[in-house]
């Protein structure tokens, strides 16, 4: 397993291109099988995870052909029928977004074997929500050895559909689902993220009738079939947020280009709040200190518009070396500190309560060997890595292989010393 070696303590200057987002990319790439015309999607970030849903998809059925563009890549995915119903545990358990294909086989093809994603670092992950909606659009669902087995022989019909827990996944598989079903669906208490606006817009490009994406109340209106389309993947706001914390922890200015502040509300609010400073250019965002110390800011994680999960890994980081302290509270995820105790061997003070982390700030970190443990953990132990005093070698790094596209490229054009170090065969 490879590492990656930070030497830390060098103010990281420069320009960094934020990649596609992988959490829009990964549900854009599932609506190929919505239909048998091409849908081409450029601006995708290379990264495992889009290697691991192109495998899965084209074992569905879909031809994905693949052309380089730049920094990113552009597919082209067409499924002219579905080859085969079933999602094997060996993919879905390595990458749980993989049940994003439920909705559009069961739409598409009236049946889906969909391997139960298990668990994973960060919680158990659990699939409830996905498997009532598509009930409620006249599914049948049973759960045979580990895996969900969903039929609909005669097509899936609009239903009205209600979210207790407000679920980022569920809200994509249904929004596919439904697009093919027959009559209205209407989602309430839908997610909010711009991921779901994203997969919105190209479903509409691709004929689907849907509105209100975005808010917390999305109606679709079912059509018989969808067309072809060409869609760009929006800018990742998580990337965009981690390599913020990592201008400011290096007391450093980097230019985030194609980042977009309009998805970055609650993050921009944080740092901020903290002690940076954010200006607005023509292609992103500049991101350095305010002052020379950091504040310590309290954050609880929330569903969009809220502070997100997927950031507080690398606000964690960034507070370890504030003037004060800061409480951080995952209401998301049960089981998103792992990178506490990993910081804490580094020289960070951080005392874990069930759902909060008290984190108080201290003159420095030590460079140490850490284990990365899930994607935006080894994220916040790169950053933590950047400001430390000495060597920090963070382990595991597939699991940043999964989310972040040419990290030490893009560090390391910055001025970071950072290297992968290559695990002997
Ligand atoms: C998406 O995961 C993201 N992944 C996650 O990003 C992100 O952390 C999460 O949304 C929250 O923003 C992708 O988009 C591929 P949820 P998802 O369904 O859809 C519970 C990253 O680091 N829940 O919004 O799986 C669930 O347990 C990854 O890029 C149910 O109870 O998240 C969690 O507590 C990590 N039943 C909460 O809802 C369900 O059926 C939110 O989960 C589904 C979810």
């Amino acid at each position: 397993m490879d590492s990656i070696v930070i030497r830390g303590g060098i103010p990281l200057t420069g320009d960094i291109r934020i990649s596609g987002a992988k959490n829009a990319a990964l549900p854009l790439m599932a609506a190929t099988l919505l239909s048998e015309a091409p849908l081409e999607i450029s601006n995708v970030p290379r990264l495992a995870d889009i290697a691991t849903l192109t495998s899965l998809l084209a074992q569905h059925g879909a031809e994905i052909s693949i052309r380089s563009d730049g920094d990113s890549q552009c597919l082209t995915l067409a499924t002219p029928a579905i080859a085969n119903v079933l999602a094997p545990y060996d993919i879905v358990r390595k990458m749980r977004a993989s049940i994003l294909v439920l909705g559009p086989l069961l739409a598409r093809h009236g049946e889906a074997m969909v391997s139960l994603p298990g668990g994973c670092a960060i919680g158990n992950r659990p699939i409830d929500l996905h498997l009532k909606g598509m009930k409620e659009l006249g599914a049948e669902i049973r759960l045979e050895e580990g895996y969900v087995h969903a039929t609909a022989p005669k097509g899936l019909k609009g239903g009205e559909i209600h979210f207790p827990t407000v679920s980022v996944g569920a809200t994509e598989n249904l929004m596919m689902a439904a697009s093919l079903a027959h009559g209205a669906t209407v989602l309430e208490n839908a997610a909010r993220e711009p991921e779901i606006v994203d997969l919105a817009a190209c479903l509409t490009a691709m004929g689907a009738k849907i509105e209100g994406a975005g808010t917390d109340r999305v109606v679709i209106e079912g059509v018989a079939r969808l067309g072809p389309a060409r869609h760009a993947v929006m800018p990742d706001r998580i990337e965009a947020g981690s390599y913020a914390a990592a201008a400011l922890i290096s007391h450093g200015k980097l230019h985030l280009t194609g980042a977009r502040a309009d998805h970055m509300g609650s993050t921009l609010e944080v740092l901020v709040k903290a002690g940076a400073r954010i200006e607005e250019t023509a292609d992103g965002l500049i991101v350095s200190r305010a002052a020379e110390r950091l504040h310590g800011i309290d954050v609880i994680t929330q569903p969009y518009p809220g502070f997100a999960t997927d950031m507080q890994a690398q606000l964690m980081a960034l507070m370890t070396l504030c003037d004060s302290a800061a409480m951080i509270t995952e209401t998301i995820f049960e089981n998103r500190f792992m990178h506490a105790p990993e910081l804490t061997r580094m020289g960070a003070d951080i005392t874990v309560h069930g759902a909060s982390a008290m984190v108080r700030g201290v003159r420095q970190l030590k460079g140490a060997p850490v284990m990365a443990t899930d994607l935006r953990a080894s994220m916040g132990l790169v950053i933590a890595g950047l400001a430390a005093s000495g060597t920090t070698t963070v382990n595991r790094v597939y699991h940043l292989d999964r989310g972040y596209d040419r990290l030490v490229e893009k560090l390391t054009a910055c001025g970071a010393a950072i290297e992968r170090v290559r695990a002997a065969a």
